[in-house]
């Protein structure tokens, strides 16, 4: 706290790139972005206890500091938060942020409580490091969605900025969940980048349905007898509302969440333009 202090003091840009750990090329373009942006890249770690449901991963979810803090530092991160449960969360701790509208959507209707560990836990980051700019992945759009709109609302003084997806070279996206894929379910994953892509090439054939392009993709996740779907949808990327048809003016959120055995995945892209 006191040296985020000092450095605002001496006029530093501090970069945040929040994490939960066990960093991967995906967190780490985050820091490469974050370099290019500011005078000092601050990455904080902590397996935020709020934001997992009581039959989530919690305790499984792989912690490796001294791993972390190596290629951290060694990308150029100048310094690491790692607070423990305690520090960030006192006995009596009690105030949470909800984010309104936005968090009882597609990942919140299957994850309660979710992102009001989130916001909660990111708004108490920013208030300890005080960035002037944070940066979020696209991998998790609603997450990036949610976290600039309680900026805006709550007047909270950091610029938000959201990075691409970084994918494996088959193309799935890169998580740390996806250690707990077997070899078989590894392979199977692919799936969910081959029905974004379908999708994609749909629309730019001219198809606006999203009934139809949702029913595409759908037909190629339940060709695949290991995945099975939690949702596909088709949103707004502003409120997360369903469009039905794709307008070329404004920008679509088309997300998914599928399970492979105990471990669920989630991607996205976007069509006409960004988050
Ligand atoms: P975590 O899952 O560790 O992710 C940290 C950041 O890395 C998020 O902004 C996420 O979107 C980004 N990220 C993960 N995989 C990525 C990929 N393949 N390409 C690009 N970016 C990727 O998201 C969280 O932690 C937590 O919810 C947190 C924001 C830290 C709050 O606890």
């Amino acid at each position: 706290m006191s040296i985020a202090r000092e450095l605002r003091v001496e006029g530093q840009r501090i970069g945040l790139v929040p994490t939960m750990g066990a960093l991967h090329e995906g967190h780490l373009s985050l820091v490469d972005r974050a370099s290019s942006t500011c005078d000092k890249v601050v990455v904080s770690v902590f397996v935020n206890p709020l934001q997992f449901g009581p039959a989530e991963d919690f305790g499984r979810y792989p912690r490796d500091l001294a791993r972390d803090a190596e290629l951290a530092f060694t990308r150029g991160v100048d310094f690491i938060f790692a607070p423990s449960v305690e520090e960030m969360f006192p006995a009596g701790f009690g105030t949470f942020i909800d984010v309104d509208q936005l968090s009882g959507r597609l990942e919140g209707a299957s994850r309660p409580g979710h992102f009001r560990g989130v916001a909660t836990v990111v708004a108490k980051l920013f208030n300890i490091i005080h960035p002037s700019f944070a940066f979020f992945g696209r991998k998790d759009a609603q997450q990036s969605i949610l976290i600039k709109r309680m900026v805006r609302d709550l007047s909270i003084d950091v610029e938000v900025v959201i990075c691409p997806i970084v994918r494996e070279a088959d193309g799935l996206a890169i998580s740390s969940r996806n250690a707990y894929l077997d070899v078989e379910q590894r392979a199977a994953a692919v799936v969910l980048r081959r029905a974004l892509e379908r999708c994609r090439t749909l629309y730019s054939g001219g198809e606006r349905d999203s009934a139809r392009l949702i029913q595409a993709m759908r037909s190629i996740l339940a060709a695949e007898p290991l995945a099975s779907v939690d949702y596909v949808a088709i949103t707004d990327t502003r409120d997360l509302s369903q469009i039905l048809v794709i307008s070329p003016d404004s920008p679509a959120l088309v997300s998914m969440a599928v399970r492979l055995g105990h471990t669920r995945l989630i991607d996205n892209i976007v069509l006409n333009g960004d988050l």
